[in-house]
């Protein structure tokens, strides 16, 4: 057999019938390890925190302390983010930080993954959540984190 053998049509044919089979065994093997089947994002601690302590994208620090950024400007109208970590999940912080009124309708906190409820959205922003998907993980992997 010459060493090109393998690119020969026949040989090819073969060839995506192995991947096509080796594809399927992983693909099923996978899918037995992981129940669910949304795509994960994986969140980036440094950017959770800079928009934890950011007066223009989360504004968290308006209501709430965070060991982070600037104590002499942190607001004391909802729990301290200390240790928040320890006290709540990865789904349950995500849940808080996604749609805090899903807990509680009369939460003051955004519902930073909503575009529904908001009050007086200007035309550029209607439409859009307060933070991307990409950002909620980002902020969850940060309060993740905060550990007592
Ligand atoms: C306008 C005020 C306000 C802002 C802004 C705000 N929150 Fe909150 N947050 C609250 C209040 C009040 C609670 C207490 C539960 C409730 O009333 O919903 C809370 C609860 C939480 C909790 C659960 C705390 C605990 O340990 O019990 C987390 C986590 C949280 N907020 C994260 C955030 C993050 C992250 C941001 C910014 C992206 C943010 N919050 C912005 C008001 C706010």
């Amino acid at each position: 057999m010459q060493r090109d053998d393998w690119l020969r049509p026949k040989g090819r044919a073969s060839f995506y019938a192995l991947a096509a089979a080796l594809f399927l065994a992983l693909g099923t093997a996978a899918a037995q390890d992981k129940p669910d089947p949304l795509p994960a994002l994986s969140g980036d601690i440094g950017r959770g925190q800079a928009i934890v302590v950011s007066r223009q994208a989360g504004l968290c620090l308006l209501c709430h302390a965070a060991p982070a950024g600037d104590s002499r400007f942190q607001g004391n109208l909802a729990p301290n983010l200390a240790g928040t970590g320890s006290r709540w999940s990865v789904p349950q912080l995500r849940q808080r930080v996604a749609n805090a009124r899903s807990l509680n309708p009369d939460s003051i906190m955004p519902a930073y993954a909503s575009t529904e409820g908001l009050n007086r959205v200007g035309s550029a922003w209607a439409g859009l959540p307060l933070l991307n998907s990409q950002q909620i993980e980002d902020v969850v992997a940060y309060l993740q984190t905060l550990q007592d």
